[in-house]
């Protein structure tokens, strides 16, 4: 079978969907389960466009083993630079240069002649072949750009030391046929073509990402680009986990094969969404909680007698176990570290011991400790870093039907001071965030809330999920407690927390000025 590799990108265009701002040290956790789930190529980040980006890219260069890093590089010597001085030390070190080929970006955004473009293309890879062996040159908007005019640029990208060449639907334009007749004509007219692996990176605007990535496989690339759960730009990426589950069950296709671990799939996939704050819709293929859930009588009835009669992909291929308890409340530190490293989470010694006193903490509370909480109470610890700055450390709130809601709160400033506010709200979580509001006194809106419980039953944790916009800059935040109130006013104080770390390394707007 044909190998297809596997790019990665939930870091970088994963990362530009609106509201997710991860710390260094998630980004880094994300990068090393992807390695588990066995991607050929991390895209780690832009590192140009910010110091926070350059550091995390750094640091998942330092990190990871097996798969190649790439940074993200505008056609410029600053951006080369940048992405080299971030991955220069990794295992495999590669980079992701990009410049726009079709008329309207190069009018318009570019403001440049199609010769001058081809010449900023020419010099960026020839740059950047002082550095690396893995160079990928992306054709920005690939698929409203004109064709013969893809093949003059892309021929002499390959000359000068390109070794894969990426022809990515920007805007989610495309279709299956007219994506697979573009990679066919490429390969047809390009002289230099059998030298490179040849790419597809496809968004979602019109929900064909997927169709158009396979289609683009059946016309014979060999790396295939996505996010986990499909986040990213708009409508988002192809979802990589939706890719490399229709490989593996329609190989009488695709007659293709990928490195990826599927039984890694849904670890991956809720780790993403836990710490970006995306909700993976419930009917969502392969990683949705209503993926394997057979509701009509038929169907169960069917299932019962034969899975095959409406199950096409088994569950434990993904990776899916029947979240059962997991750990009691009489369980050691030793079994503990065993049970997490059976889910995955690797942790240091300090991590480790957090993680283990709020799972103590949790078997006071909670009867039935499942998977999922241990996942929970992770995303909660995994926040306690260094880059925390306030921190919640009472709250009472006064609620009832006729009366009205008063909040008292106790907060950490970062400089070790208590400070004690109260106020009242029109409801209860109203009046938890006037106070806090009051004590960080800023102009603070709220954008987005959302809340959702970690497993089933009373006795669950919850899950807050907000966006807040200070001073014009959007920014969210996660918190899980038993009550929904405490939850919710540590979603908020971790909001503000991580726009905090983004002023401190001096973060940008995410979108950053084209070339
Ligand atoms: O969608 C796109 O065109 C991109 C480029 C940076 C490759 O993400
Ligand atoms: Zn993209």
């Amino acid at each position: 079978m044909r190998k297809v590799d596997v790019f990665d990108t939930t870091l970088r265009d994963g990362e530009q969907s609106a509201g997710v701002n991860l710390h260094p040290h998630e980004k880094l956790e994300i990068a090393q389960q992807l390695e588990r789930f066995g991607v050929d190529v991390i895209e780690a980040g832009f590192p140009a466009s910010s110091q926070g980006d350059f550091q995390s890219v750094k640091q998942i260069a330092e990190h990871i083993k097996n798969s190649t890093v790439v940074g993200l590089a505008r056609s410029t010597k600053k951006d080369i630079d940048a992405v080299w001085e971030a991955v220069k030390r990794a295992e495999k070190p590669g980079i992701h240069i990009f410049l726009a080929t079709s008329p309207v970006h190069m009018q318009y955004k570019l403001q440049m002649e199609p010769k001058e473009v081809i010449k900023t293309a020419v010099d960026s890879v020839r740059y950047a072949a002082q550095y690396f062996t893995h160079i990928q040159w992306s054709a920005e908007d690939a698929t409203r750009s004109e064709w013969s005019f893809l093949t003059t640029i892309i021929e002499k990208v390959i000359d000068e030391g390109a070794t894969v060449i990426n022809l990515p639907d920007t805007v989610g334009y495309t279709t299956p046929e007219e994506y697979g007749k573009l990679f066919q004509y490429i390969q047809e007219n390009v002289r230099n073509i059998d030298r490179v692996k040849l790419s597809a990176h496809c968004h979602d605007d019109l929900g064909m990402a997927v169709s158009n990535t396979l289609s683009a496989i059946q016309h014979g690339v060999n790396q295939v680009e996505g996010t986990i759960n499909g986040i990213g730009e708009r409508a988002g990426n192809a979802s990589l986990e939706e890719i490399a589950v229709a490989l593996k069950i329609r190989p009488d296709i695709y007659d293709v094969e990928t490195q990826i671990n599927l039984k890694q799939t849904v670890r991956t996939s809720k780790l993403v969404s836990k710490l970006t704050g995306m909700v993976i819709p419930q009917n969502k293929a392969v990683v949705g909680t209503n993926a394997f859930a057979h509701e009509s009588g038929i169907h169960q009835d069917g299932v019962l007698k034969n899975k095959q009669t409406y199950e096409i992909i088994e569950p434990e291929m993904v990776g899916l176990s029947s979240n059962k308890m997991i750990l009691g409340k009489h369980s050691g530190s030793h079994a503990f570290k065993e049970k997490c490293k059976e889910l995955g989470i690797y942790l240091n010694d300090e991590d480790g011991k957090k993680l283990f006193f709020a799972f103590k903490e949790l078997t006071a509370k909670k009867k039935e400790v499942t998977e999922d909480d241990i996942f929970a109470l992770m995303m909660d610890s995994s926040m306690q870093g260094t880059s925390r700055t306030y921190q919640l450390e009472f709250l009472q709130v006064s609620y009832g039907s006729r009366v009205v809601p008063t909040t008292t709160i106790g907060i950490r400033t970062p400089e070790g001071e208590i400070v004690q506010e109260s106020a009242t709200g029109k409801g209860s979580i109203e009046s938890v965030y006037n106070t806090i509001d009051r004590i960080i006194n800023q102009p603070i809106t709220l954008i987005d809330y959302r809340i959702q419980s970690t497993t089933v039953g009373n006795d669950s944790l919850a899950e807050v999920y907000v966006q807040v916009e200070i001073k014009g800059v959007s920014s969210s935040g996660r918190g899980i407690e038993h009550d929904v109130l405490e939850a919710s006013a540590k979603a908020y104080i971790d909001a503000i927390n991580r726009l905090q770390v983004k002023e401190y390394f001096g973060e940008q707007e995410k979108g950053v000025s084209s070339l």
